[in-house]
C-alpha cells in the first residue's frame, strides 16, 4: 500500500467538520466539474429501476451545490446529459427531462436565495420545449446572481462545443467583426459555451469509471482529474471533502518545473 493510500484512508476515519476545518485550511479550486455516474448501478443493487437511481442522484446534486456554495468556489459544472444519452431507452430519457425539469421549477427559489447563477451549456435546442422553456426562465431569473455559477451541461459534448465555437468565430469573420489572424487561445475560449468562467482546477468522476467521455475538452487541459468507485448517488458532502483534500495535496505545475527542483537537469 502507497503512502498516500494510507493517508487517503486515515482522512476517510475524519469527521465531517474536521474534513471541512482541513479543506478550509488549503488552497480552494475556484471551480469544480463532476461527471454523475453510477445512478443506475446504484439502482439495480438495490433491486430498483434505473429512474429511482436518478432520482436519488438528484439528492446528491442538492448537496455538492449547497457545500460548493458554502466552501465559495466561483463554478460548479455538472455534466447531466450528454450527447450520447440520447441514445438510451426512450422511457428513460423522457423521466430523466421531467425530472430536470421538476428540479428546475422546484430548486429556482433556493438559487435566488443562495444567489447563484444558473447556466446550461451544450445543444440546448435539442431539448424538449418545456425543459428549454423552463431553462431559459432560470437562467433570465438568476443572470444577475454573483456569487456562484452553476453550470449543467445538457446535451453536451466537448467536441461538439469546439465545432460550434469554430462556427460562431467563422460567422464573426464573415461580418468582419473578426480577423482570423486575431484567433489566439483566450479568443477562441470565448466562443465556448463556458466564456468568461475560469477552467475547472478539478474534475470529479463517480462510480470507478476513468474516462473523460467527452466532457469539457479544452477546458480541462490542466484540469486534476480525481475518480472514487463511490456511485453517484452515496457521494455525499464528505466525498466532496475528500476529493478537495486530494486536489490540495498535489501540485500543479502547469508544465513549469517544481520549486522544489534546484536546477539539476
Ligand atoms: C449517470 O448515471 C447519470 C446520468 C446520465 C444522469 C444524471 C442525472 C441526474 C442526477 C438527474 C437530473 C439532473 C439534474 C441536474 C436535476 P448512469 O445512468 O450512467 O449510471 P450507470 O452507469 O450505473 O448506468
Amino acid at each position: 500500500m502507497t503512502v498516500y493510500q494510507n493517508s487517503q484512508n486515515s482522512m476517510e476515519q475524519l469527521s465531517e467538520k474536521e474534513l471541512l476545518d482541513f479543506v478550509k485550511a488549503g488552497n480552494l479550486p475556484r471551480h469544480i466539474a463532476i461527471i454523475m455516474d453510477g445512478n443506475g448501478r446504484w439502482a439495480e443493487k438495490k433491486g430498483l429501476n434505473r429512474i429511482s437511481g436518478h432520482r436519488e442522484g438528484i439528492q446528491s446534486v442538492r448537496g455538492v451545490i449547497t457545500l460548493s456554495r458554502e466552501l465559495g468556489l466561483e463554478a460548479l459544472t455538472i455534466y447531466a446529459f450528454s450527447k450520447e444519452n440520447w441514445n438510451r431507452p426512450a422511457l428513460e430519457i423522457k423521466t430523466l427531462m421531467l425530472l430536470l425539469e421538476e428540479y428546475l421549477k422546484r430548486e429556482l427559489p433556493t438559487l435566488m436565495k443562495n444567489e447563484i447563477r444558473f447556466q446550461s451549456l451544450g445543444r440546448i435546442e435539442d431539448l424538449p420545449l418545456p425543459v428549454i422553456q423552463s431553462i431559459k426562465k432560470v437562467e433570465e431569473a438568476t443572470r444577475n446572481n454573483k456569487k456562484m455559477v452553476l453550470n449543467i451541461a445538457l446535451s453536451y459534448g466537448g467536441r461538439a462545443e469546439i465545432i460550434d465555437a469554430i462556427h460562431q468565430f467563422n460567422a464573426d469573420v464573415q461580418k468582419g467583426t473578426r480577423l482570423l489572424k486575431e484567433l489566439d487561445e483566450n479568443l477562441f475560449s470565448s466562443y465556448l459555451y463556458t466564456r468568461g468562467m475560469v477552467d475547472p482546477d478539478l474534475m470529479i468522476r463517480t462510480s470507478g469509471e476513468e474516462r473523460i467521455s467527452n466532457f469539457l475538452l479544452w477546458q480541462m487541459a490542466y484540469t486534476e482529474l480525481y475518480f472514487t468507485r463511490t456511485l453517484w448517488p452515496d457521494f455525499g458532502r464528505k466525498d466532496l471533502l475528500l476529493a478537495i483534500l486530494e486536489y490540495q495535496r498535489r501540485e500543479r505545475r502547469f508544465g513549469r518545473v517544481s520549486p522544489e527542483s534546484h536546477g539539476e537537469i
